[in-house]
């Protein structure tokens, strides 16, 4: 039995956080011993925020090492950067051809943008979906674990795949699918009372945060008045404190703070202090091999070099198929 193949790729734009770690890396972990799995660091979409030079490398290698330390086994899945396999960035010039600017200028995320930074709407914005679609169907992929907010950027991705085979008359490009490993996906929410922990917003716990920051955090976190009535319904900042109790803390804690809410006897603050306590043994070990990672140079770029091999092998071939597809001449 041949394994599916699966691409997914976080973009290099920061620190990851707890929400990533449950909402992605957890998921990437499992899946690599049973898929054929691409995960790569898409350094060419940070690009559209203009970091500076020292800011991007550095960023790269960030998350390049946590990966590694949330127990990506490069020798497993190809682990790579976007950067590192010019055929992407062939198939997106390709793409871009049968891209509509009209399709490019109505998708959420791009609109957003328009909105939250007028000051810079570049073309990479726009075409931003074309260089997702190129990272993922150059693997022929056909599972990608993403969260709700990259739906229509895959529905793209299967419109262009579509596109190309309807305009060639071929089934070279499977339709890749949105895809969780077994259970639903667990959305972190934000220390803010926000719904979703994000980079940009200061709302998130960091996998390499120091635990005196972690407590601090945490005890600055929203929450709300008591409840009022017995057994009452857990909603709001409180319940995202819930949240985060039950991916880090053990079931009888969990159970002992839910009890102590639903009989109106809870205390925030020793709940605070009991997730802050959890949190740091859960994330100290992360925290320490990213940092041991991080040191290692060496190790660092061998990972990326075997990593770019195989990506590069795998995007080289469908990469020249294509070419054959559309007419080139053929070498
Ligand atoms: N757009 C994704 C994000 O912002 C990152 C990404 C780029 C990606 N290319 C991808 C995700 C290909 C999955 C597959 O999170």
């Amino acid at each position: 039995m041949t394994m599916e193949t699966v691409v997914s790729g976080i973009r290099s734009t920061g620190k990851l956080h707890l929400g990533n770690y449950f909402g992605a890396l957890k998921n990437f972990v499992k899946m690599q011993y049973v898929n054929n799995c691409f995960f790569f660091i898409a350094d060419y979409h940070s690009l559209t925020t203009h970091p500076t030079p020292k800011d991007l490398y550095g960023n790269v290698k960030q998350v390049l090492a946590e990966y590694l330390a949330s127990g990506i086994d490069p020798e497993a899945a190809a682990v790579y950067l976007q950067s590192d396999v010019p055929e992407v960035i062939e198939l997106y010039l390709l793409l871009n051809m049968n891209a509509y600017v009209g399709e490019l200028e109505r998708t959420t995320t791009f609109k957003e943008k328009v909105r939250l930074q007028p000051e810079n709407v570049n073309a990479g914005l726009l075409t931003y979906p074309v260089l997702m679609a190129a990272d993922i169907i150059i693997h022929k992929a056909v599972k990608v674990p993403v969260g709700k907010d990259q739906e229509q950027n895959l529905e793209m991705t299967r419109k262009f795949a579509k596109r190309f085979n309807r305009m060639y008359n071929v089934d070279f490009f499977p339709e890749p699918a949105p895809y969780n490993f077994g259970e639903d996906l667990i959305k972190i929410p934000g220390l803010d009372g926000s719904g979703k922990m994000g980079k940009s917003e200061e709302n998130g716990i960091y996998l390499v945060d120091d635990p005196e920051t972690i407590r601090k955090k945490i005890i600055r976190a929203v929450t709300d008045t008591g409840p009022t009535k017995m057994n009452q319904k857990i909603t709001g900042p409180v319940k995202n404190l819930f949240t985060l109790l039950e991916v880090v803390s053990t079931l009888d804690i969990v159970d002992y703070y839910r009890d102590q809410y639903h009989s109106c006897k809870i205390r925030y603050m020793d709940m605070k202090k009991q997730l802050a306590e959890d949190i740091i043994k859960f994330t100290t070990p992360i925290r320490d091999r990213i940092l041991e990672i991080l040191a290692n140079d060496d190790y660092l770029r061998k990972v990326m070099r075997i990593g770019a091999e195989k990506a590069r092998a795998s995007a080289s071939k469908t990469l020249k198929e294509a070419r054959k597809i559309i007419g080139f001449k053929s070498v």
